[in-house]
């Protein structure tokens, strides 16, 4: 199967559980130590071998595209000033990546953010990053990470790829939720979160339940936000009709894949912070933070 090199970062979002600090900054773009959350998603995707990044966004976003240009007065400036060496550090795109923008529209839900970047993708298969979610690069070798994983496992057997972690009870309400073959939700169906995976591991899901009540859900299994998908992925979007909160739900499609052609979980290795809650974001932005001056960046 040919190598996935196309990836869409959905960033619509207009980060209300982030206010006041999303008010006039993208709330994508906001530190976590010394780089913007996005910085290190994009980062992630780029080790793993993406080439092409689509971000899914609208007019209040256009900002989060020039972070990944080039801004060549400042280069200039920083040049001039013999900063040669800070100039060549916000140049740090490899020079065949590239980073565009295309916009959502209506506001529709995720399933259609990621619809809106067909006209782009094309017939790729793809992955799609959820920026929220930001893996911890201090602990996880980057040219090993989960999505370098996912990709692999896609090229092997051809199988989507939906990266999952165990989460407490009292957050299964938060998620996307994995229902797995019987055999295995006996050997996960724990409150552990704490537990170090050390291995990434790939297993058939039967399904998902977005954001159930605990009573409701079939599993401690979270998606994440990190997805690989086969091409079919749009075409099963395209007929996918509002259900939860109104919104076209990219999990209701990824159970018509299921059915289809079926789809894998991977199992997430090392941690992840949500960058998309106050609480969970102030704690992120403080490990980040202290990890970087740490190792005196
Ligand atoms: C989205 C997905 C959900 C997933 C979550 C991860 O929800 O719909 O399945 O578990 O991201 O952050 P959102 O947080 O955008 O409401």
């Amino acid at each position: 199967m040919k190598k996935i090199t196309h990836a869409v970062i959905p960033v619509a979002g207009f980060g209300t559980r982030m206010l006041p600090l999303s008010k006039s900054v993208p709330k994508e773009l906001l530190p976590l130590g010394n780089r913007p959350a996005i910085h290190y998603v994009v980062e992630e995707a780029v080790a793993a071998g993406i080439k092409h990044i689509v971000l899914v966004g609208h007019a209040q976003k256009s900002a989060i595209e020039n972070y990944f240009d080039i801004n060549a007065e400042l280069d200039n400036q920083l040049r001039h000033k013999g900063k040669d060496e800070l100039a060549d550090s916000l140049n740090w795109l490899p020079e065949d990546v590239t980073v565009s923008m295309i916009r959502q529209g209506k506001a529709l839900g995720l399933g259609h953010a990621v619809l809106a970047a067909r006209p782009i993708i094309g017939k790729h298969d793809f992955a799609v990053l959820l920026p929220d979610v930001v893996l911890d690069p201090f602990t996880t070798d980057m040219s090993a990470n989960n999505l370098a994983f996912m990709l692999d496992a896609f090229a092997t057997d051809g199988y989507s790829q939906i990266l999952v972690d165990k989460v407490a009870d009292k957050d299964v309400h938060k998620y996307g939720i994995a229902r797995l073959d019987e055999k295995l939700s006996d050997t996960n169906d724990t409150n552990d979160t704490n537990e170090e995976i050390n291995t990434n591991a790939s297993f058939k899901v039967a399904g998902f339940v977005e954001k159930p009540n605990l009573a409701d859900a079939p599993s401690n299994l979270a998606v994440v936000g990190r997805y690989v998908f086969s091409n079919h992925i749009f075409d099963y979007l395209a007929s996918t009709k509002a259900s939860v909160g109104g919104e076209i739900q990219l999990t209701d499609a990824i159970d018509a894949l299921i059915d289809a052609y079926g789809v894998q979980v991977t199992i997430m290795r090392g941690n992840s912070y949500d960058a998309g809650d106050m609480r969970s974001y102030m704690q992120a932005f403080i490990y980040f933070a202290e990890q970087q001056l740490a190792n005196n960046e």
